[in-house]
């Protein structure tokens, strides 16, 4: 009777852990039956940001809880204040409150390990979002931009910029140039791409000299901005004019982002250029944001790149929806992004590089109304 008892215990409990098995997963391994379909919409999406201090994080933020409202979902928005363990802390209680995925866009894009492991315990679907997450199992999925493109096109600027490249009608002759160069936070994955796109172009004409960076600081881990911070690229970019362009002019920055170049200009007017006779280097850029387009629009930066953040929405909405539903969810890069633990399927949209030439398009597609530039 005993033994027939402890059988029957242990047959009901493989039968459950079979029966887990077969309805705990959908073909990615993610997710539970009981979040897929009817059952998930009406359910909360957990959408983590990184800061409000820029201000596309606000436009994604935003974007992506209109359209998955208008799947059904609820959705619940925080925003990380550039702090880490607030960032950790919005997770955890989107874990507690059982919401049935999380969205984040990290700022320290390995901090978050050990809150992944815990959102993977409570079956909670993660996709990372625009910043991959390092170091864990726990992602599912990646939607972002072509990155290392996006350092590509701002390396390529610089050099069709300053005439440098012979078949497009430039000088091979020209120059040297001075060019120095800024990366964003190193603890964001992107930082690292979009360097190796933009030195992909770069570094052929820096070891022919026809580029010559004066500070010397041609490594990542030298030239990298905390937190993408425009104070901190400014006063790299003070330090750099005093010690090396007292006598020499700059003609070009690499600059990973709009917040940079903006610091970046601030330190530059301060020693005099802007004018006739000290014009602005080529600056590079990226997001597009307002005020950057009105600077180059004012022939002060001189390019970025746009990045719909329309359309990374869309592309992370149709991914989430299709994971609670059952469906499958887009992508077109399954090489790419390696974070450590695993690759990650990722869908990645493609930047365009805006000059002053170009700035109509962003109004054209809608991006910004034409007093928003005013
Ligand atoms: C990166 C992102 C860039 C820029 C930067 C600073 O992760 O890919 O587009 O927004 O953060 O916010």
């Amino acid at each position: 009777m005993r033994t027939h008892r402890a059988v029957g215990a242990a047959l009901a409990a493989a039968l459950l852990a079979a029966s887990l098995t077969a309805c705990g997963q959908n073909a990615n391994g993610v997710g539970r039956d009981s979040r897929k379909g009817e059952d998930a919409k009406g359910g909360t999406i957990g959408l983590a940001m990184p800061t409000k201090s820029s201000e596309r994080w606000i436009a994604d933020g935003r974007n992506m809880a209109k359209q998955f409202q208008s799947k059904g979902y609820k959705t619940d928005l925080q925003f990380g204040n550039d702090d880490v363990d607030e960032q950790v802390a919005q997770i955890e209680n989107m874990i507690a409150k059982g919401h049935k995925l999380i969205v984040i866009a990290a700022i320290d894009s390995a901090a978050l390990t050990n809150v992944l492991d815990r959102a993977a315990d409570a079956n909670i679907p993660v996709i990372a979002y625009d910043r991959l997450l390092m170091g864990t199992e726990h992602v599912d999925y990646y939607a972002t931009f072509d990155n290392f493109k996006v350092g590509v096109q701002q390396g390529t600027y610089i050099v069709d910029k300053l005439g440098l490249k012979e078949k497009d009608g430039g000088n091979p002759e020209k120059g040297p140039f001075n060019i120095e160069l800024f990366a964003g936070s190193p603890d964001d994955n992107n930082t690292r791409f979009f360097f190796n796109g933009a030195m992909s172009v770069l570094k052929p004409y820096i070891e022919d000299k026809k580029l010559v960076v004066r500070s010397g600081q041609t490594k990542l881990n030298q030239i990298t901005t905390l937190r993408w911070d425009g104070g901190t690229a400014q006063k790299r970019m003070d330090d750099l004019l005093s010690a090396s362009y007292t006598s020499e002019k700059v003609d070009a920055v690499l600059s990973p982002y709009d917040g940079i170049s903006i610091g970046i200009l601030s330190a530059l007017k301060s020693v005099g250029y802007g004018s006739k006779s000290q014009p602005y280097p080529v600056i590079t850029g990226q997001d597009a944001e307002k005020a950057s387009v009105k600077s180059i629009m004012a022939g002060e930066q001189t390019q970025t790149v746009y990045k719909d953040t329309r359309k990374l929405a869309k592309a992370t909405v149709q991914m989430g929806d299709a994971m609670l539903t059952g469906g499958e969810p887009q992508v077109n890069d399954t090489t790419s992004y390696d974070n450590g633990k695993k690759v990650v399927p990722a869908f990645l949209l493609q930047p365009v590089s805006i000059d002053k030439s170009n700035t109509q398009l962003l109004i054209d597609e809608g991006y910004y109304k034409p007093s928003e530039l005013k």
